[in-house]
């Protein structure tokens, strides 16, 4: 059995829906196991005992979350050299842009030597006002699709090993 983990943060629930729809997406390859798990509680071995990644984040203040950095700020050092090679993927949940958050994970996973598989998914909520950001989100049904692709595509190829 392979493992695929999902790591994700979010404040107002678009994040949390991606990386659901990832997971979903993810159990129709039945050689794959998949463990959702927030970043707060991910740990290092947790990273070192799975066969690939999905990070999903939310864009705040043009960066990943505070809560996923600190993810990836506990578990790097412990993970370096240990994963290169492996796959992975990378969906933000932003407002209205998202490009630095993706930047910002690329180049850590460029340091873990992790090989990029999908094109990054961006879904924008379109929350501008201060009430529209703080609201809860529903991410709408193609986003969601495209969510849970992602999560078949790369629960396929490591299935098969041709990543
Ligand atoms: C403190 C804060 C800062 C934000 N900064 C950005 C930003 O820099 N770029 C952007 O596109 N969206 C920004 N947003 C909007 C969020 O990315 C958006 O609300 C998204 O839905 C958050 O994901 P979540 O629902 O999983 O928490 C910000 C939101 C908050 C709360």
């Amino acid at each position: 059995m392979k493992h695929l983990l999902v790591v994700f943060h979010s404040m107002t629930g678009g994040a949390r829906q991606m990386a659901e729809a990832v997971v979903r997406g993810a159990a129709s390859e039945p050689a794959v196991q998949t463990r959702l798990l927030r970043a707060v509680d991910t740990l290092t071995e947790d990273v070192l005992g799975a066969d690939g990644y999905v990070f999903v984040t939310p864009e705040n203040l043009a960066s990943m979350s505070g809560i996923m950095k600190d993810f990836f700020d506990r578990t790097y050092y412990g993970a370096l050299d240990r994963i290169a090679g492996r796959p992975y993927a990378t969906l933000v949940c932003a407002g209205s842009d998202g490009s630095n958050a993706v930047r910002q994970i690329e180049r850590i996973c460029t340091g873990w030597r992790l090989k990029a598989v999908c094109d990054p998914i961006i879904v924008c909520t379109h929350a501008q006002t201060p009430e529209a950001i703080l609201a809860p989100k529903t991410i709408g049904p193609e986003d969601i699709r495209r969510c849970e692709e992602n999560g078949a595509a790369i629960a396929a190829g490591i299935a098969l090993g041709i990543f």
